[in-house]
């Protein structure tokens, strides 16, 4: 299909130089050449960097950069500062979340070679309920980031008594906020990956390596595609399928520890996946 695609695109193009050059000439024979190459390293390029699919499929997905982003802050404009606003229509799925979120983490903190469990970051946090449920009951001190000034103004409220044992507030979109280097045991990315573009997201990942300390894990929960990439319009989201997950961790230099689905949802859920990945030791 990638192939018929690109070559539809560039068919156009050389088309007058099929018909007018001397089919004896060797300006013709050059011609074919330089053709040929062109789509075998095309293909090439197609297989080796599934970045160069990915970065086509989103643009059609998405529709523009700043609309994608636009809508989605639109979106939250409107979404309550509360567990049912942070969970959509499945507030009934946080405990099960929750859960297998905490069993998952133990197995990458706490012990000789695993992350350690002074501090992590919640990102895409609202108002934090990954940190009240997962992160606080393991890590001394949490650091939240949300793109929504009126979710982070609810987490000392929401935490209940555990909002001293936070250290930061940053509200900034993670497509713009770069993690201080060598600060986090662990980085968790929670059901906002789907707001970045390939791009973005790809950076993002680049940049939370730099901020993660030795042993440090990052962890992405989120909603995975059966296939390909699909946009849903109501929040501006993606949802992306794990090759394309796993193409864009690997060319982020990142290695995946682990990856594993979510249990106990409703089969008509959209699938839920965990990876954890550490910087890359290949
Ligand atoms: C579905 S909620 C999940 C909240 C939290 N991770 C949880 O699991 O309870 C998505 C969160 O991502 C935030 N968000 C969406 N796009 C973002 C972006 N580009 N940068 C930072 N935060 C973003 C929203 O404000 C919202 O708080």
């Amino acid at each position: 299909m990638a192939y018929k695609a690109a070559h539809l695109a560039f068919k156009s193009r050389w088309h007058k130089t099929d018909e007018e050059l001397c089919r004896h000439s060797m300006s013709f024979v050059l011609h074919k050449a330089i053709q040929n190459d062109f789509f075998k390293c095309y293909l090439y390029l197609l297989e080796k960097l599934p970045l160069v699919k990915l970065y086509a499929l989103t643009s059609q997905v998405i529709n523009g950069e700043m609309q994608f982003y636009a809508r989605a802050k639109h979106f939250y404009r409107e979404v309550p500062a509360t567990e049912e606003g942070m969970m959509g229509d499945y507030i009934e799925l946080s405990n099960t979340d929750v859960e297998s979120s905490r069993e998952f983490l133990r197995k990458f903190v706490g012990g000789v070679g695993k992350a350690g469990t002074s501090r992590a970051l919640d990102c895409g946090s609202g108002i934090g309920r990954i940190s009240k449920h997962v992160l606080l009951p393991v890590f001394k001190s949490v650091e939240l980031v949300d793109m929504m000034e009126n979710f982070l103004a609810e987490v000392p409220n929401y935490l209940q008594g555990k909002e001293d044992r936070v250290e930061m507030y940053y509200c900034k979109s993670l497509q713009e906020f770069t993690p201080a280097p060598q600060r986090y045991d662990v980085i968790w990315i929670q059901w906002v990956s789907g707001y970045l573009t390939d791009k973005d997201l790809l950076e993002f990942l680049i940049r939370c390596q730099d901020g993660l300390k030795d042993n440090g894990v990052i962890i992405l929960k989120d909603n995975v595609a059966r296939e390909g990439c699909t946009l849903d319009s109501l929040d501006s989201s993606v949802i992306r399928d794990l090759n394309i997950l796993h193409s864009l961790i690997e060319m982020s230099g990142l290695t995946v520890l682990r990856e594993e689905r979510q249990e106990g949802f409703p089969e008509q859920c959209v699938p839920v996946w965990m990876l954890a990945m550490q910087k890359g030791h290949s």
